[in-house]
């Protein structure tokens, strides 16, 4: 039997408006393995959201190439309805903003009775105790009363707590978290973490983690993608990736997070800014604000390849033999 859940093959979802085609998500494969958390970070606008929103199917983008295979079944070749099937049963999505998911014109109870019983065919009252005991198991207090309230009579933490137990409340085997607590201060957040953390452990659901926040990687994930314009840059299990960042700009990323250390210094950030899709001609995308650039990142886009086992990156300096590369990153430093 497979062990992987979800699997992005040569992902290409571009846009095409009115000022010209963007090329959000350029050619990215992402493997999940069941029970899994991946962490796919970068920074804004590097094509995250998008790449997940795709395996969902709920982006305006069109797919131009590439395959998503989720728990062997084709999604880019199902009918809208055994979609709907999947979604919020088999893949379930958390976002930064619950109100995205909530509607407020319903109590909390009847939005995840209603997913309950859509896809676990429950009836009316087993439905409401299951909601009740989802909201206890996300540690909402009087979940007995709050199944009753409205999404605006929550703060915003509970609301959080409350959106993912409508995500959990269906045992997804995928579950999706877009910057799931990045609107949350930080005890709430280490909170609403710690859950997920517990989530995961009871009931073996893979999370896709979409975050910039590198602390959030190093504390739930398994593994680690790091996506710059559009692309894979790197790919390693995530102590390797915190102890070897290969990759320039995963070198630059991990060295913006602050840390006690780094408080008393200015926090170091990337210079230049994510190109704008489309704006590329040629070569590397993160040449252009590359410390170690060399003539021929300017000229060819490198490839995602092999450095040691499991971990990937694309980059020329990794395809220099070891003097040249050691003579090239001393003469740029
Ligand atoms: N509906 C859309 N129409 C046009 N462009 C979009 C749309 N959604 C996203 N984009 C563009 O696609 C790129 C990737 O966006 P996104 O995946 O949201 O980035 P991230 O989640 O990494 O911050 C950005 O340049 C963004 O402006
Ligand atoms: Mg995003």
């Amino acid at each position: 039997m497979s062990n992987s859940l979800l699997d992005i093959k040569g992902l290409k979802t571009y846009f095409y408006t009115d000022d010209g085609v963007i090329p959000a998500v350029d050619g990215v494969d992402i493997k999940i393995n069941k029970g899994e958390t991946v962490g796919i970070v970068g920074e804004s606008g590097c094509g995250k959201s998008v790449t997940s929103l795709t395996a969902m199917q709920l982006t305006p983008g069109k797919v131009v190439e590439g395959s998503i295979t989720f728990d062997g079944k084709d999604i880019l070749s199902l009918s809208d309805k055994e979609l709907r099937e999947i979604r919020g049963n088999e893949m379930a999505m958390i976002f930064q903003e619950p109100m995205t998911s909530l509607n407020p014109l319903f109590t909390i109870g009847n939005q995840i009775s209603e997913a309950i019983r859509i896809h676990l065919k429950y009836d009316k009252k087993k439905a409401k105790e299951r909601a009740i005991a989802m909201l206890r198991k996300v540690e909402i207090p009087r979940p007995e009363e709050v199944v009753d309230d409205y999404p605006h009579q929550l703060s915003g933490g509970m609301r959080q707590r409350a959106m993912i137990a409508m995500a959990m409340a269906c045992n997804p085997k995928l579950l999706i978290a877009d910057e799931p607590t990045t609107a949350l201060d930080v005890t709430i957040q280490a909170q609403i973490l710690d859950l997920m953390r517990d989530l995961k452990e009871t009931s073996n659901t893979a999370i896709m983690m979409i975050t910039h926040d590198l602390g959030v990687v190093a504390e739930m994930c398994d593994r680690v993608i790091v996506m710059y314009a559009g692309k894979v840059v790197e790919q390693a299990d995530v102590k390797t990736l915190f102890k070897d960042p290969k990759h320039p700009y995963t070198q630059g990323l991990l060295k913006s997070v602050p840390s006690i250390e780094s408080m008393e210094k200015r926090l170091y950030s990337i210079k230049g800014n994510v190109p704008i899709p489309g704006s590329l001609k040629g070569g590397c995308p993160f040449a252009p604000r590359c410390d170690f650039a060399m003539d021929i990142c300017r000229e060819k886009e490198p490839i995602l390849k092999d450095v040691k086992e499991e971990h990937l990156v694309s980059c020329f300096l990794y395809e220099l033999d070891k003097e040249e590369a050691i003579n090239h990153v001393t003469a740029t430093r």
